[in-house]
């Protein structure tokens, strides 16, 4: 490095537009040398405008069958150029800037490889806004999450009675920035997942909303009719379990948990909840 170190910090503005701005990401988003934005609504761009003036969009870097690949490496190399001058560079990315954004992270490991400051922000992403849309708890039975070419290539294992998200699901098997996928890739995912779960399962394309005052899309259908289904560069699939894990009668005993009673205790907290009167629990 020559120079005076610079610094970078990497944040996310979440999926619904500006509302889920947290105030860490506003303070780092005003107090910039040099602001790079990657947002897909408008209203949040015109807010991250308004803002700083000293902003640019990074969506010009990506053109019609450029493999995403080489659009992810300009998008780090434009990042650090500000952060090699010496300035104090944010970027600003839509949803978790960690959570499927490799320009972030390779970013940030560059950056403090060649001795600058840098580090990451967490965000909403669109996982916690499935959690929240769909009333899906990661506590309850765990919960398995992958991103949907990857999941297909790779013949990664699932477990049916964990819930299964599946990223990208509207380009599978797409790896230019263009149009979309066609029916193929929906296709081969419904054989795959069929196998596990039986065609008649029930899963949800799930499309988080871009603004408050909107539902979000949540789609059910069969999971053997997915390539019929229309899907956006927005669509995430979850697949609920099909059937409960079995209990580890050894552990429990090894444990010393009672299965009986926890039964009994759940019950009675369901009760609980149902009633008008919390009196004798307080
Ligand atoms: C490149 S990843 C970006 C993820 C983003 N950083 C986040 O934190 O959610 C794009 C994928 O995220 C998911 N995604 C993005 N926006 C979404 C939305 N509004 N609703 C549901 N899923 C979304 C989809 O699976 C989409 O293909």
């Amino acid at each position: 490095m020559t120079g005076r170190p610079g610094s970078l910090i990497v944040v996310g503005t979440g999926i619904e537009a500006v509302g889920h701005v947290t105030l860490g990401a506003r303070g780092a988003l005003e107090r910039a040398d040099e602001l790079l934005y990657l947002v897909p609504d408008p209203l949040t761009r015109a807010w991250i405008e308004s803002l700083n003036p000293v902003c640019e969009s990074l969506e010009s870097l990506y053109r019609p069958n450029r493999d995403r690949a080489l659009i992810y490496g300009a998008m780090t190399a434009r990042i650090l150029q500000g952060v090699r001058a010496g300035k104090r560079v944010c970027a600003a990315i839509y949803g978790h800037p960690g959570v499927f954004v490799h320009a972030g992270h390779e970013a940030i490991r560059i950056a403090r490889v060649e001795g600058h400051r840098a580090r990451m922000l967490p965000a909403i992403s669109s996982e916690d806004c499935l959690f929240a849309d769909l009333g899906v708890d990661p506590g309850l039975a765990g919960c398995q999450s992958y991103e949907a070419t990857n999941f297909l290539m790779r013949r990664r294992k699932i477990d049916v009675s964990v819930p299964l998200i599946l990223w990208q699901v509207g380009v599978i098997g797409v790896f230019d920035h263009s149009a979309g996928q066609g029916s193929k890739g929906l296709e081969v995912l419904a054989e795959v997942l069929s196998e596990q779960y039986g065609a008649e399962h029930q899963a949800i394309v799930y499309e988080a909303s871009l603004l408050g005052i909107c539902e979000p899309r949540a789609d059910r259908l069969a999971i053997g009719d997915l390539a019929a289904v229309s899907t956006s560069s927005a669509s995430t699939l979850y697949v609920p379990p099909s059937s409960p894990a079995e209990w580890d009668s050894a552990v429990l005993t090894r444990l010393g948990i009672d299965l009986a009673e926890g039964a009994r205790l759940e019950a009675k907290a369901a009760d609980v909840a149902r009633s008008q009167d919390i009196g004798e629990l307080r």
